[in-house]
């Protein structure tokens, strides 16, 4: 929407929440999200034709266009649990436009949603004995984090699916401001609503595919980044999303998967839903892969040993730890009763602890008194990646933050004890120099043979 605002000063855009603290965030000079060049962004457009406040049904009632933006996390009970998207807020939101309106309004799903949802929100908007008339599209979103302000600037393509040529089109001259023709798609309603989880689910494949060759790369000598490059290089396959890692995390990509699983479960799809769950499955080896290769590697034990922890987000460039693969690696290791101190540039202790917490309850809400000690007493988070590494048995690089290349590694070795392990989860740092300063390098998807002769 700040984008939208930015690129079009004659359009008023309203963003409205019903949580003040996150409005008041908006309104101030620390936005809650971090993203490369949003604060920009939105001083250019708030106070001018931005505005972000709590009166939901005022904005409602003044816009020709409404936006639903809300989350759709995973449902945790019930039918679907752990499966299907939650649709209450998605829900509240149309009863809320239904309420509040009067005369034609566009009703645009940002949110990503399960096929069929518009189904739903139209029922909803028609249910209200109002004299409202309505048109619903699909406007899935397709920018990455970290990457936002670009990809909103400059996207592969906008989508936008719906039934009415006329509704379409107002759509279509707002993106049309800053973004050509002919990269604005529209397809029906459905088809837009598949598309994007269709998305989601390809590129997620694409990290679980190559990560299952990272294990036989490990195992065979051979090296995931080589091959990388290799298949890369055929046009047909592309260079991008090759990179193997802890495995993928964020908002989206699970998420957006088990729903598609759900979706096809529910249309009687058993093997189809079995195929995508397949990459789901697969991220969360390669997660427990990695823990499990740092405690075999350190003499099969890793009880009471510090080991530094570089980066908590779930990628670089953002404070996002939704989902995020060092939530997961980070809790394995506890439960060995491994110290962690852990670093991250942009995420806050509490948030890093709050995750560890929620990522040891169990399905009744319940957190075990051993489990909530081991968080409290095993956990230091601190303020770089030299106090993270003094004295540690290990270091364990867990997101691609540029700045974790640029550091003296003479002095993080010095200051580490011996052997100094290096895990890299992310294959971030050049393997050949930290090995002739000294560190006994563990790669993704490269084997651990090569050790050095005096180690
Ligand atoms: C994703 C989609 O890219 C975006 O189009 C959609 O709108 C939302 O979901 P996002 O979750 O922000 O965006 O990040 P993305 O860059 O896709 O990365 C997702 C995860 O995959 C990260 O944990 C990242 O580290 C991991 N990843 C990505 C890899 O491990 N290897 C790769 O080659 C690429």
């Amino acid at each position: 929407m700040a984008m939208i605002a930015k690129q079009c000063p004659d359009i008023p855009v309203h963003v409205v929440d019903l949580n003040q603290t996150r409005i008041d965030a908006w309104n101030s000079d620390k936005l809650p999200i971090y993203e490369p060049g949003l604060q920009e962004v939105v001083q250019e457009a708030r106070g001018r034709n931005l505005t972000f406040s709590t009166n939901v049904d005022a904005a409602i009632e003044e816009a020709d266009m409404v936006f639903i933006s809300v989350n759709t996390p995973t449902k945790t009970y019930g039918i679907g649990a752990g499966r299907a998207a939650n649709l209450e807020f998605v829900e509240k939101c149309a009863r809320q436009i239904a309420r509040s309106s009067s005369g034609h309004k566009i009703v645009v799903e940002k949110s990503t949603l399960p096929v069929r949802t518009a189904q739903a929100v139209k029922r909803i908007l028609s249910s209200e004995a109002t004299n409202l008339t309505f048109d619903v599209l699909s406007n899935p979103e397709f920018l990455a984090e970290g990457t936002a302000v670009d990809d909103l600037l400059d996207p592969d393509r906008v989508l936008i699916g719906g039934e009415s040529q006329k509704a379409i089109d107002a759509l279509c001259d707002v993106y049309a401001r800053w973004i050509p023709r002919e990269r604005i798609l529209t397809t029906n309603l459905w088809s837009s609503e598949l598309s994007k989880l269709t998305a989601n689910a390809f590129l997620a494949q694409r990290v679980s595919s190559i990560n299952a060759i990272s294990a036989l790369c490990e195992a065979t000598g051979a090296d995931v980044d080589e091959v990388a490059r290799a298949i890369g290089t055929d046009s047909r396959i592309g260079p991008k999303f090759l990179k193997s890692s802890i495995g993928f995390g964020g908002s989206c990509f699970q998420k957006d998967i088990l729903n598609l699983v759900y979706l096809c479960e529910h249309f009687g799809l058993p093997e189809v839903a079995s195929y995508w769950e397949q990459v789901v499955t697969m991220n969360d080896h390669q997660k427990q892969r990695f823990s499990e290769r740092i405690v075999k590697t350190m003499f099969n034990t890793v009880s009471d040993k510090k080991i530094g922890i570089w980066g908590f987000a779930f990628k670089k460039d953002t404070n996002d730890t939704r989902e995020s693969a060092a939530i997961y690696i980070c809790r394995d290791l506890l439960r060995e009763r491994a110290r962690l101190t852990i670093y991250d540039p942009r995420v806050p202790a509490e948030q890093i602890r709050a995750e560890l917490t929620y990522a040891c309850t169990d399905n009744n809400g319940q957190i075990s008194e051993v489990d909530r000690q081991m968080i409290e007493n095993n956990v230091e988070v601190v303020n770089d990646c030299y106090e993270a590494s003094r004295q540690a048995h290990a270091v364990a690089v867990l997101t691609e933050w540029d700045e974790f290349k640029e550091l003296d590694f003479e002095k993080i070795h010095h200051s580490m004890l011996r052997p100094a392990f290096l895990f890299d989860g992310r294959n971030l740092l050049d393997r050949e120099s930290m090995e002739s300063i000294g560190f006994e390098v563990h790669a993704i998807g490269k084997s651990s043979q090569r050790r050095r002769s005096d180690d």
